[in-house]
């Protein structure tokens, strides 16, 4: 058995010894409040390269600093990145799944600093071509995820491609995250009208990243917010702002996380205002899950 598997093995015996511990009701009850418990983010964005990864992968870190169990999925299609900006390896992808003998434990990699994640696959954007059984199997292996996590990210790729949108309108909560760009901002907007569209949930928040200064984030919310309360009539609020830091640049390069390589950075400094943000800030209503995100997504 690997480290990794042996790790996550023991994460989930003392999850269950934690459990059982605490059992006053039965024991369907606690797995369906333990999912009904798990927060799934997905972090997207209209247009690419915007800081989709890097905000996945440091917001994973200080979540994970401050005692969440957080998992990361990089669903990004054919630029799967999550393991580069960590400065990590992954054998296995989540398609992998779909081989009898690979198990979750088999695809979960307990990374540098804490982070466990799922590495993407070229092949995810299959599945809704996935035959009956195929999409049983992912959806069965992957469903104990809400175990060990308090918080799943998904990293999804830009744009309005098939996939994306599975994953964004399948999410409880959705991180949209843009830079002030008038390029940036029309993209966005396809990306919240497309969700608010398709959506049963209306939990979609901006990021606006790569600021020079403050007025710049709410110049940007404001204009994307006059927009769909004027074509859709939805409002769009902030969850928070990452100014332009050179020191995301910087370790982008050497392959450490800003968060942990540079705690100091003013990039980092935002990250961790998100999470206050994000956690004590204006709660979305979690109604769904990750297995009725599971479900949307493999269509059940
Ligand atoms: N706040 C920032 N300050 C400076 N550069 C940034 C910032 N955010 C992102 N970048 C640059 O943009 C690049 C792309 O970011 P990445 O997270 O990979 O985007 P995406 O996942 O959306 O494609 C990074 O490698 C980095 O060079
Ligand atoms: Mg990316």
């Amino acid at each position: 058995m690997s480290d990794q598997a042996s790790n996550l093995r023991k994460l989930m015996e003392d999850r269950a010894e934690i459990q059982s511990e605490n059992a006053s009701e039965s024991v369907s009850n606690n797995i369906f409040d333990q999912d009904k418990n798990t927060r799934v983010i997905t972090i997207t964005s209209g247009k690419g390269g915007v800081g989709k990864t890097n905000l996945a992968v440091n917001l994973a870190i200080a979540l994970q600093m401050i005692g969440k169990r957080v998992l990361v999925i990089d669903a990004d299609i054919g630029m799967a990145n999550v393991d580069v900006v960590l400065g990590s390896v992954s054998k296995r992808n989540m398609l992998d799944l779909l081989e009898d003998d690979v198990s979750l434990e088999d695809v979960l990699v307990k990374g540098p600093h804490g982070v466990t994640y799922i590495s993407g696959s070229s092949g995810v954007e299959k599945a809704l071509n996935f035959t009956v059984e195929e999409r049983r199997r992912l959806h069965n292996k992957l469903s104990p995820c809400s175990d060990f996590a308090d918080i799943i990210l998904i990293d999804t790729g830009a744009g309005l491609g098939r996939n994306v949108v599975d994953f964004v309108i399948a999410a409880d909560e959705v991180l949209l995250i843009t830079t002030p760009e008038p390029t940036a901002l029309s993209d966005a907007f396809a990306v919240i009208k497309t969700y608010f569209l398709h959506s049963d949930k209306k939990s979609l928040r901006l990021v606006v990243n790569r600021i020079f200064d403050v007025n710049e984030a709410t110049d940007t919310t404001d204009k994307l917010n006059a927009t769909s309360k004027t074509l859709l009539n939805v409002p769009i609020e902030c969850a928070g702002y990452i100014f332009e830091d050179r020191a995301v640049t910087e370790c982008v390069k050497k392959q450490i996380p800003f968060i942990v390589a540079k705690p100091n950075a003013i990039a980092s400094k935002c990250i961790n205002q998100l999470v206050d943000s994000l956690l004590n800030g204006k709660q979305m209503t979690i109604t769904k899950g990750w297995l009725e995100f599971l479900n949307q997504i493999f269509d059940f």
